[in-house]
């Protein structure tokens, strides 16, 4: 006979105990879990199957980054503001696919959460059946105005309820942290359900990897090339030289770490002196998980999670991963020789 495994808890059920932990919620948070699940169900199948049909490749348009927009990229994007918007507990949605955001109405039931995301991070690696993922963030409204406004968009991390990612790899994996704790479920696509596999994540204090694109050494300033010689050398918290490990899809190279132990930097480089990511949709929800399980991000001054936005689409650089690592670099770029 089949044996059940001891802890089988589907990612619904978890809503609910979290839920609890809070007397006289509304539900709202828990639905809108519900909802990015739901998305992220259907994203996987369109990933999954993406080698099957005719949906790889570019479209011919550019998003507001002015980078190629994937098939992929554009389905996820419809997918998740499709699944977002309609059951009113959103009032704000922002998406890396999007130059402005969209606000809700007041007459369609504005609620009171802004979810910012970024569809499908590391599109450009779909064509190589590499992972890719999505990453969501999400705050609570804060103003009474009827209407809501850019000024209830633009928050820090500080400020974020909740935030979590779906990576799509050789299992797809929802990750999330509402502030208790950091927990990842494993889609079991044959009953369609997203299981407790990964409870209460706690990442290592230090780790052995390192996670960047050297072939931007030239361009970095000198006090980041100086660091990354030195994790390399075994001069940083970590006990032992540090070795490299690079996919190019931000949350795979982030899951990794998490669960190891590591750093992954994305310094500024001349041509890009605010580095490439983004802040709202990438790194502060990022930041967020982190933080929930015991690590630490900056962007190599101060705290990922302390930097109030100005714009939607902001860049940052990002310094994200094991505690002690992230501070060490921090500490090391923020010395009187080491400016950016
Ligand atoms: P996106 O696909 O959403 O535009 O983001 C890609 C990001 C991230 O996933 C990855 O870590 C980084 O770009 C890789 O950039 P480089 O090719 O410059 O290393
Ligand atoms: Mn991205
Ligand atoms: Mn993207």
């Amino acid at each position: 006979m089949t044996q059940l495994p001891g802890n089988l808890q589907t990612i619904e059920s978890h809503f609910l105990d979290l839920q609890s932990l809070h007397p006289g919620a509304s539900g709202d948070f828990t639905g809108l879990l519900n909802d990015i699940t739901f998305a992220a169900k259907i994203i996987s199948r369109e990933v999954t199957k993406a080698g099957l049909v005719d949906i790889l490749g570019a479209t011919e348009e550019e998003n507001i980054q002015g980078e190629v927009v994937q098939k992929l990229d554009d389905y996820a994007n419809r997918i998740f503001l499709k699944c977002l918007g309609k059951r009113g507990q959103v009032c704000i949605m922002g998406s890396e696919e999007m130059a402005d955001p969209i606000f809700v109405p007041a007459n369609q039931g504005s609620g009171s959460y802004i979810v910012v995301f970024d569809p499908l991070d590391g599109s450009s690696n779909i064509d190589a059946n590499v992972s890719v993922s999505t990453i969501f963030g999400i705050w609570r409204r804060h103003s009474r105005r009827q209407h809501v406004c850019t000024e209830d968009l633009l928050q820090p991390g500080s400020e974020l309820v909740g935030a979590g990612y779906i990576v799509y790899g050789s299992s797809t994996m929802f990750v999330y942290t509402a502030g208790h704790g950091v927990h990842g479920f494993t889609l079991d696509p044959s009953i369609g359900e997203f299981l407790l596999s990964h409870e209460n994540i706690a990442t290592p204090f230090q780790g052995g990897l390192y996670s960047c694109n050297e072939a931007y050494e030239p361009f970095w300033p000198g006090p980041v090339t100086e660091m990354v010689h030195e994790l390399k050398r075994g001069r940083g918290p970590y006990r032992g030289r540090m070795t490299s490990r690079y996919i190019g899809s931000l949350v795979a190279d982030f899951h990794r770490n998490l669960l190891y132990g590591g750093v992954y930097l994305y310094p500024p480089t001349s041509d890009k002196p605010e580095g490439k990511l983004r802040l709202m949709c990438e790194a502060a929800p990022l930041a967020m998980v982190v933080e929930n399980a015991g690590g630490y991000a900056s962007d190599g001054r101060r705290s990922i999670m302390d930097i109030a936005p100005t714009d939607l689409h902001q860049r940052v650089p990002l310094y994200i991963g094991s505690r002690e690592d992230v501070l060490w670099i921090e500490k090391k770029l923020s010395e009187p020789d080491g400016s950016l």
